[in-house]
C-alpha cells in the first residue's frame, strides 16, 4: 500500500447467490459504504451475471463500484451463453474481472484470450481486472516468477495504463484453501509484477497501477497484507459473501 495508489477492495463472489441472499448481501455492503462515507478505499463486488442488474439497484447511490466476473472479446453477436463487456457497461459496471484462474482452468482460457478480454473490457469503458498466478506445481518447482512474468507479458493488452486496469495476484494454491503465501514471499511477487508491467506500460502507468492480492484474504490477515508495499487492496471470494467480513477487510486496509 502506498499513498499514490488508491486501495480497492474487491468482492468475487464467483457462482453464488440467488436472488434474496445477492441483494440482502450487496444492501448491506452499500449501507456500510455510504454510512462510511468519505472511506479511504474503493470497493468492487462482482456478484453472477443473474444478479447484476438487481445488486446494481441494491448499491446504487453507496459508491460501491459494480462489476462481471467475465466479458466476451466481442461486442454482440452469435456467441451462446456470453456476455460482452458493453452488455455490462448499459448494466451500470464500472469493472470485469478477466482471466480468473478458475477461468482459466474450467474454460482453458490462455493469456491471449485474457488480453483480448481486458482490450473489449477497456473499448467500452470498463476497468479490467486481470488476474494472474502459478500453480503449486509451478511455485514448487520455482517457477513462480517465470509463471507471473509470462501472464503479466500475454495477458496485459496494449492500450493498458493504471486508470482502465487492475492487476489480480491470485496464487492458485491459495484460493479458497486457507493458506496464503509468507508477507514476504507476496510482496516479492508484487514487486516482481510491477517491474514486468514497467516493461508493458512504462515505467510511471506501473507504478500507479493497482496490484491486488488475492487467495484466502480475510479479515485476519487483510491488514498484514494490504500493508505491503506493492499490494493494493485485495481480490476476495468467500470473504465477500459475508458483509461484515468483507467490510472488516475494507477498514483493515485503512
Ligand atoms: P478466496 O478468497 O475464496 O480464496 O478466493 C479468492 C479468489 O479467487 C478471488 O477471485
Amino acid at each position: 500500500m502506498t499513498a499514490t495508489r488508491r486501495t480497492l477492495i474487491a468482492g468475487n463472489w464467483k457462482m453464488n447467490g440467488k436472488s434474496a441472499d445477492g441483494v440482502a448481501l450487496a444492501t448491506s455492503v452499500g449501507g456500510k459504504m455510504k454510512s462510511a462515507a468519505g472511506a479511504s478505499f474503493d470497493m468492487l463486488v462482482c456478484p453472477p451475471f443473474t444478479l447484476i442488474s438487481k445488486v446494481g439497484e441494491a448499491i446504487k447511490g453507496s459508491g460501491v463500484m459494480l462489476g462481471g466476473q467475465d466479458c466476451h472479446t466481442n461486442v454482440s453477436g452469435a456467441h451462446t451463453g456470453d456476455i460482452s463487456a458493453e452488455m455490462l457497461k448499459d448494466m451500470g459496471c464500472g469493472a470485469v474481472i478477466v482471466g480468473h484462474s478458475e477461468r482459466r482452468t474450467d474454460h482453458k482460457e490462455t493469456d491471449e484470450l485474457v488480453a483480448a478480454k481486458a482490450s473489449a473490457a477497456h473499448a467500452a469503458g470498463l476497468i479490467a481486472v486481470i488476474c494472474i498466478g502459478e500453480t503449486e506445481a509451478e511455485r514448487d518447482a520455482g517457477k513462480t516468477l517465470d509463471v507471473n512474468g509470462s501472464q503479466v507479458a500475454g495477458s496485459v493488452p496494449a492500450g493498458s495504463n493504471a486508470k482502465n486496469t487492475v492487476i489480480a495476484y491470485e496464487p492458485v494454491w491459495a484460493i479458497g484453501t486457507g493458506r496464503t503465501p509468507t508477507n514476504d514471499e507476496v510482496q516479492e511477487v508484487h514487486a516482481f509484477i510491477r517491474g514486468e508491467l514497467a516493461k508493458k506500460v512504462g515505467a510511471n502507468e506501473a507504478a500507479a497501477m493497482r496490484i491486488l492480492y488475492g487467495g484466502s484474504m480475510k479479515p485476519g490477515n487483510a491488514k498484514e497484507l494490504i500493508a505491503l508495499a506493492d499490494v493494493d487492496g485485495g481480490l476476495i471470494g468467500g470473504a465477500s459473501l459475508n458483509a461484515d467480513d468483507f467490510w472488516a477487510i475494507g477498514e483493515a486496509s485503512n
